[in-house]
């Protein structure tokens, strides 16, 4: 049975600014079950990342907390490993090595010489980079790179893996490459995902529930999605699927018809979606 694995509960956070106390997020409160993916999905600057900060441990919560398998999180540590836009590979180590760091961070003492080659080899595999573990990190496309940040992010074993619009940098092609790949390990290996996207076919192919952020300033959880669409889930199979445009309109709805209401209950009166949303908008910011 799933249990209650990660609980962010009514987070809030301020800013010092030199105009003034900025309050970016207020009462944010969800939980995510062990293995499930999780996107939080909103407009630019609504203050997404900074709730992927508060669970890595980089940003402290100035009301509410972060619990964590059973432990409050109050700083970074490698239960949450995180991947950003872009890559964070260190320019002067091969792509093997820039897993290697992580691996040795974690299992120093836990695993020998041999077991670290093979467990670091094995993560290049999944994410299908062994063949390239040679090669300097200018040597490789930005979608390889991705690929070892993954790599790297698994090699760790984390309790989550935090995601901040991971796929947002490359062409749609790597893009789709790379969610697919991603969905994949995720099933293979029961990984609990965050994902910040902005990005609505995105949220909708890849997890189990949307959480739609209300627009900043005092940004807190509009509405949470659950997407029951059955895995593996196949994008051009999903495209045609009723059910796939159903939450794709549900999120879309959110977003432009809700954006920045205070009053949710009033807004989910205004549920209807108006024809001319249908197909149009596929990014947002
Ligand atoms: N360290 C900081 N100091 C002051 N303001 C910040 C800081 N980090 C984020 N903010 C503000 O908080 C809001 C949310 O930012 P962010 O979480 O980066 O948004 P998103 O990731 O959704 O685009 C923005 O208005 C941003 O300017
Ligand atoms: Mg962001």
């Amino acid at each position: 049975m799933a249990k209650k694995f990660l609980e962010i509960s009514q987070v809030g956070i301020e800013f010092p600014t030199p105009n003034g106390v900025f309050c970016a997020l207020r009462g944010v409160d969800f939980a995510i079950n062990e293995g499930e993916f999780v996107s939080i999905i909103g407009h630019s600057g609504c203050g997404k990342s900074t709730v992927l900060n508060i669970v890595a441990g980089l940003y402290q919560a100035t009301e509410g907390g972060v619990i964590l398998d059973g432990k409050e999180v109050d700083e970074p540590g490698p239960d949450r490993a995180v991947v950003f836009q872009s890559h964070a590979l260190m320019p002067w180590l091969s792509v093997y090595e820039n897993v290697a760091l992580g691996v040795e961070q974690v299992f120093k003492g836990r695993k020998n010489r041999a077991q670290m080659k093979s467990w670091i080899e094995h993560n290049l595999e999944l994410v299908k980079m062994d063949h390239a573990m040679h090669k300097m990190p200018h040597e490789i496309s930005g979608g390889m790179k991705q690929r070892v940040g993954i790599a790297r992010c698994l090699a760790m074993q984390p309790k989550v893996m935090l995601m901040d619009e991971p796929f947002g940098a490359l062409d749609a092609l790597t893009r789709a490459n790379l969610q697919d790949s991603v969905m994949e390990i995720q099933k293979e290996l029961n990984t609990t995902v965050i994902l910040i996207t902005h990005d609505v076919d995105e949220a909708v192919l890849m997890s189990d529930k949307i959480v739609m952020m209300s627009n900043g300033p005092a940004a807190r959880v509009g509405e949470i999605l659950t997407i029951e669409l059955p895995r593996p889930r196949e994008r051009l199979a999903l495209a045609k699927s009723d059910q796939f445009n159903f939450y794709r309109q549900q999120v879309l709805s959110f977003l432009y018809e809700k954006k920045g209401v205070v009053d949710f209950d009033e807004a989910k009166k205004q549920r209807a979606v108006p024809d001319q949303t249908k197909d149009t908008v596929e990014k947002i910011s």
